[in-house]
């Protein structure tokens, strides 16, 4: 039985009072009352630090890392330094930064195999944009990024790894894909794992909201949520968190 996982990707927001008086009402709404999902929160890298010393039974994440152990690759963080920040998951290939920052299958792949190696969970991101779903390609794109991490030939390459499905189109649009067009997009990413898809959490992310997140969950093959916008807002995280309860 996967257990359902909700993680919070900040993105480029907050700041060390936000990241305190957030985590604060987190800890408390969260241990209080009954929640059985894995909650992840993924800050900005200058805010891992503080919010894995003050998160209270919560995960630490990050947004992304690089490739590379270690060297002469200035701005860049390795895996080693997100696992010294008591980080477990890390975020990689999120459309913001295959769209925004070049980041190709290849790289996002390899990236995958970083976090691996050094233990870390990564959380791969997937998705198709408008224009590819209209054009009804939203299945082959998801399939070839997917194939782009196959490729590498990693063991397990499926264990310890989670898969977020983010058509590009619901994020931060308010444009949630329906349970239905989410349920079969992540029915297809379980057949393309192979075996080991059964095991694997995949998540939705793309508008998830408090008056959304039941229904989602009550997918059979929506394990839980990567949350951007209401994951700032501490009581609707909260009953995001609890919605698989
Ligand atoms: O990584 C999650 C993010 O892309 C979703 O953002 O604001 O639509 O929940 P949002």
């Amino acid at each position: 039985m996967r257990k359902t996982l909700v993680a919070a990707n900040w993105k480029m927001h907050g700041s060390k009072t936000f990241a305190e008086q957030l985590l604060a009402e987190l800890n408390s709404g969260l241990e209080s009352g009954k929640c059985s999902a894995q909650v992840v929160i993924c800050p900005p890298y200058p805010y891992l630090g503080l919010v894995g010393e003050i998160a209270s039974g919560l995960a630490l994440g990050a947004q992304n890392l690089s490739e590379q152990a270690s060297g002469a690759f200035t701005g860049e963080v390795s895996a080693e330094m997100l696992k010294d920040f008591g980080a477990d998951y890390v975020i990689v290939g999120h459309s913001e930064r295959r769209s925004l920052y070049g980041e190709t299958s290849a790289l996002v792949a390899e990236k995958f195999a970083a976090a691996k190696a050094s233990g870390l969970v990564p959380m791969l991101c997937v998705g198709e944009s408008l224009e590819e779903r209209e054009s009804g390609k939203a299945l082959e794109v998801v399939a070839a990024q997917i194939q782009a991490v196959v490729e590498l030939g990693l063991p397990d390459t499926w264990q310890n790894a989670v898969i977020a499905y983010e058509p590009v189109w619901a994020i931060g649009t308010g444009k949630t894909a329906t349970p239905e067009q989410a349920q079969e997009v992540h029915r297809f990413i379980r057949e393309q794992l192979g075996e080991a898809g059964e095991q694997v959490q995949i998540l939705y992310g793309g508008s998830v909201k408090a008056g959304n997140a039941v229904e989602l969950f009550a997918k059979p093959d929506i394990d839980g949520a990567l949350v951007g916008g209401a994951s700032l807002k501490a009581e609707e995280f909260i009953q995001i968190c609890r919605a698989a309860d």
